[in-house]
């Protein structure tokens, strides 16, 4: 890959020599898959978690997703830091280390490298081979960048690692993932991002917006049908990992917008009556019974800079599209006393 200008920035700030790369492994719980998804399942309305979403077919499906016409997301996001990148980053101090929850994004960290010069990256993710394939690309890029990728669970708090103690913080979480947590869980969420950051430590995130329902549905629910392949996955990764009996085909794809609550809801429809077993386990499953698998909490400007406030964070630079689909905001820690 060609070394960009944002790599030419890094040396120039006087970061240059050798970055370090050490791995910090914060052992997350192993969780069970097969008692997870028996349990969900026993549940009435029956449910799915989302993290099963994400085997090799479906983090393709998701990348194709984040390209639809439709999932004016991912695009929303990406023009903003591109376009008005130097807004966010004239407020941000050189030699940050940035904190990445969810460490995949690498496109969008290499946009955001190209305005900020930071001296240390930390990804943090659950995925433990993917955040350290993901950790040396990046460090094979930018040299001189340290890079100390973080394997841990980030629904609990987060020890960062040692090395970046006494760097300036700067958390970055994009792509609207913040609204796959209900509403109370976001701002426990961002409560323990300000810990993590520390009293005037900061944070960059890109949240998706309420709207027109016609245009989120769309979203979550393209001609193509690749939503649709991507939510039915979950089943085939179900059939292969645990040996269930899912028939796949025989679930439709659902989006519907909850426009009080401001919230996508996807659901797995069964087209006709089912019995689907796991191992010694069987579930009926009725004709139009739904499996909720995902929610994407959306939020206006005003409602989402409260939610932070409440998390302790002030919010310093919001960036919005012409159409106001989407923000990103730029939000620095309160100390204690201010
Ligand atoms: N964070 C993304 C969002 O809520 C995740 C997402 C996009 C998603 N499309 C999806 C999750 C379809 C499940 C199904 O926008």
């Amino acid at each position: 890959m060609a070394r960009n200008s944002s790599m030419d920035r890094q040396n120039q700030s006087g970061a240059g020599g050798d970055g370090a790369f050490e791995f910090f492994d914060r052992h997350p719980v192993a969780n069970n898959m097969f008692e997870d998804v028996l349990t969900s399942l026993a549940m009435s309305p029956k449910r799915l978690a989302p993290k099963y979403f994400y085997n090799a077919r479906g983090s393709e499906l998701f990348e194709a997703i984040t390209k639809l016409p439709e999932y004016y997301v991912t695009r929303t996001e990406q023009s903003l830091i591109a376009e008005r990148g130097l807004e966010i980053g004239a407020q941000i101090p050189a030699g940050v280390c940035v904190v990445e929850y969810g460490g995949g994004s690498s496109e969008k960290l290499r946009a955001l490298l190209g305005v900020l010069s930071p001296s240390a990256y930390v990804p943090i993710d659950i995925s433990r081979d993917y955040l350290l394939q993901q950790a040396r690309a990046l460090h094979s890029d930018f040299p001189s960048l340290s890079v100390y990728p973080t394997c841990a669970d980030f629904s609990a708090p987060v020890e960062l690692p040692e090395p970046v103690d006494d760097i300036p913080k700067l958390a970055f979480f994009p792509g609207s993932s913040i609204g796959n947590f209900n509403r109370a869980s976001a701002q426990i969420f961002l409560g323990q991002v300000a810990r993590a950051v520390g009293p005037g430590g900061q944070m960059v995130i890109g949240v998706d917006r309420r709207k027109d329902p016609a245009v989120l549905e769309a979203a979550y629910n393209d001609s193509q049908g690749v939503t649709a392949a991507f939510n039915r996955n979950v089943l085939s990764h179900i059939n292969t990992e645990l040996g269930a009996t899912f028939d796949v085909s025989s679930f439709r794809h659902e989006a519907r917008y909850d426009v009080a609550d401001g919230r996508i809801d996807m659901f797995l429809i069964s087209t006709r009556d089912q019995r689907v077993r796991i191992g010694e386990h069987s579930f009926d499953i009725a004709e139009n019974e739904a499996i909720h698998t995902e929610s994407s909490f959306k939020y206006h400007v005003d409602e989402f800079v409260e939610l932070a406030g409440r998390a302790g964070f002030d919010c310093e630079l919001t960036l919005s599209d012409d159409d106001e689909y989407f923000s990103i905001y730029l939000l620095r820690a309160r100390s204690a006393t201010d």
